[in-house]
C-alpha cells in the first residue's frame, strides 16, 4: 500500500479507507487489551494514534514497539473517540522496521534540556522541538527565496573558498593542502604558499558580499543565501563559526532604498512564519516563550524606528546619567554592545531600530564615505530579544576613495584588486545587507541560544558531530 503523511491523515479526509503510514514511535501505552501507540513521521508536529488491538498482534511484535522504534502501520483510518486527537489508525498489520533498544536509545522521557540535547545533536531531531525548528527553518528558506524571487532578484551564488578578507576583520579560517607539520618554506623562512592547492592563501568566506557586488554592478539585484565562516571566538548564544546568510545587493540604491528594503523584507519573512508555521511556532511557544507570537505580531504592526549612531549614543548617554547601568563603556566612537542595542530596542523606543551613519574606523573599509569625513553610512537593523539581525551599508562607488580607505584599514590592494576595478569601469550607487539566518530563526522560533536553531552548530572547541 502506498504510504499517506500524517500530516494529511490528520486532516480526516481519508477516514474510513484503509491507509499505509510510516514514521517513529514516540511513546506506547495501553491496558492488556490495546496499545496505543503515539507515531509522528516528521511531516507535522502532530503525532498520529495508531491503536493495536492486543488479539491481533504478538506479545514478541509489541515489545518491540518502542520509542524510537520505526514502524510501518496498515490499517483503517478512523475517527477517534479518544481526547487530543480527531482521528486514528485501527492496525490491522504492523512491522517493525527498525527497533531501538529501550536501554540505550538516549530520547526516553519527556522534557530532556536543550543542553543535553545538543550532546546527542544526531538524534535530536527527532525530538518535537528540533522537528518544529527545522521545518521553521526549511519555512524561512522558502519565504527568502520567494521574496527576492517575485522582484526580479538573481540568486547568485558567490565562493565558498576565497582569497580575500570581505569584512577586514582578520576572522578566517585557513583552507590549505599544506602539510602543517612539514610547511614548506622560502629562503627567508615565510611559507611557501606557491606549493599550496591554489598557490596563495586561500580560507573560508566570511561573507559573499564583494563577489555578490559584482553580480549587482551587471544583473541589477542579486542575492546570496549561503554558507558564511567566522573564527571568531565568541562563546556566545548569538555567533556561530558556520553560519547562514542572505546578502542582497542593488544597483542604483542608497541606503534610504537599503533601509525600505530591508524592513520590508524581515517583515515579509515574520508574517511568512505566522502564515505557514503556526502549529510549530504555537508548540515552541507554549513550550520556550510565551510571549513568542505577540513579538511576531508586534514587529509586523510599527515601521521601524531609524536614527543615527550619533542619535544613539546621545539616547544612552541620557539613559545612564538618569542611572541606567550598562556594562560596557557608552562613548562617541565606542561600538554598540548587545545590551546597548537591546536598551534601545526593549526599553526606549519599543520596537526594531536602524542605526545608521556609524563611525568609520568600527566599521568594513567598503562602506560610504559621508561628507562629515567621520561616519560612514552603514546601517544595522536591531531587533528585540537578538540585537543586531542585520549589517549592511550604501558601498562607495567613488574609485580613488575607497582604494584609500582599504589601504587605511589594511586590506591588501593585491587581494582585492578585482573589486576595485567595480569602481573603474561603468561604476553607480549601490547598496546592500546581510541577514544572518540563524538570527532571524532565533527571532521567529523564540529560542534563546543559536546553537538550537542549526542542526548541527559549529562553535569553539566543538565540531563532533
Ligand atoms: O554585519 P555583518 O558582519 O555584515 C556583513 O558580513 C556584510 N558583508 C553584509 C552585507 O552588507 N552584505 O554580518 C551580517 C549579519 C549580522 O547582522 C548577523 O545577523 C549575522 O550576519 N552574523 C552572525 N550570525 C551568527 N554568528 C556569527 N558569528 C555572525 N556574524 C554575523
Ligand atoms: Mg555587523
Amino acid at each position: 500500500m502506498k504510504r499517506t503523511k500524517i500530516i494529511e491523515l490528520l486532516r480526516g479526509e481519508l477516514v474510513g479507507q484503509q491507509v499505509n503510514v510510516k514514521g517513529w514511535v514516540r511513546t506506547r501505552r495501553g491496558n492488556k487489551a490495546v496499545a496505543f501507540i503515539a507515531l509522528n513521521d516528521g511531516s507535522t508536529i502532530h503525532n498520529l494514534q495508531v491503536v493495536a488491538d492486543l488479539a491481533n498482534f504478538s506479545d514478541e511484535l509489541i515489545s518491540k514497539i518502542t520509542t524510537g522504534a520505526a514502524l510501518s502501520v496498515d490499517g483503517q483510518l478512523v475517527s477517534s473517540q479518544g481526547q487530543g486527537q480527531s482521528v486514528e489508525i485501527q492496525a490491522s498489520q504492523i512491522e517493525v522496521l527498525g527497533t531501538a533498544d529501550p536501554q540505550t536509545y538516549p530520547l526516553q522521557k519527556k522534557g530532556h534540556s536543550l543542553e543535553f540535547l545538543r550532546e546527542i545533536a544526531h538524534l535530536r531531531p527527532r525530538t518535537n522541538t528540533f522537528g518544529a525548528i527545522y521545518r521553521i527553518r526549511h519555512q524561512m528558506s522558502i519565504a527568502i527565496h520567494t521574496y527576492f524571487h517575485e522582484r526580479g532578484f538573481i540568486y547568485f551564488h558567490a565562493p565558498i573558498i576565497t582569497g580575500s578578507d570581505a569584512e577586514g576583520a582578520g576572522q578566517m579560517f585557513q583552507v590549505t593542502t599544506l602539510p602543517l607539520e612539514a610547511t614548506p618554506r622560502l629562503q627567508d623562512g615565510s611559507v611557501d604558499y606557491g606549493q599550496d592547492f591554489f598557490a596563495r592563501p586561500t580560507s573560508l568566506t566570511v561573507s559573499g558580499q564583494l563577489e555578490g557586488e559584482m553580480a549587482a554592478m551587471a544583473l541589477g539585484a542579486i542575492y546570496t543565501f549561503g554558507p558564511t565562516f567566522r573564527a571568531e571566538n565568541s562563546n556566545t548564544a548569538r555567533h556561530l563559526a558556520e553560519f547562514w546568510m542572505i546578502e542582497p545587493e542593488v544597483a542604483f540604491y542608497d541606503i534610504n532604498d537599503n533601509m525600505d528594503l530591508a524592513e520590508d523584507f524581515i517583515k515579509h519573512c515574520v508574517r511568512w512564519a505566522l502564515d505557514h508555521c503556526w502549529d510549530d511556532i504555537q508548540f515552541l511557544s507554549e513550550h520556550f516563550d510565551k510571549e513568542l507570537i505577540d513579538r511576531l505580531r508586534f514587529v509586523l504592526e510599527k515601521p521601524f524606528k531609524r536614527m543615527t549612531y550619533t542619535e544613539g549614543i546621545e539616547v544612552l548617554e541620557q539613559a545612564k546619567a538618569a542611572g541606567r547601568k550598562f556594562e560596557f563603556p557608552v562613548y562617541w566612537g565606542a561600538d554598540l554592545a548587545s545590551e546597548h542595542e537591546r536598551y534601545l530596542v526593549e526599553e526606549h523606543y519599543q520596537r526594531p531600530v536602524i542605526v545608521t551613519d556609524y563611525p568609520k574606523e568600527i566599521k568594513s573599509f567598503y562602506m560610504k564615505l559621508n561628507d562629515d569625513g567621520k561616519t560612514v553610512r552603514g546601517m544595522d537593523v536591531l531587533f528585540p530579544k537578538i540585537g543586531e539581525i542585520i549589517g549592511g551599508s550604501e558601498r562607495e562607488a567613488d574609485y580613488e576613495k575607497l582604494r584609500l580607505r582599504a589601504e587605511e584599514m589594511g586590506v591588501p590592494d593585491k587581494d582585492i584588486w578585482w573589486y576595485l576595478d567595480s569602481r573603474r569601469y561603468g561604476t553607480a550607487p549601490h547598496a546592500g545587507f546581510g541577514l544572518g539566518f540563524e538570527r532571524l530563526l532565533l527571532f521567529v522560533t523564540g529560542m534563546a541560544n543559536i546553537r538550537d536553531v542549526i542542526p548541527f552548530p559549529r562553535t569553539p572547541r566543538n565540531a563532533e558531530f
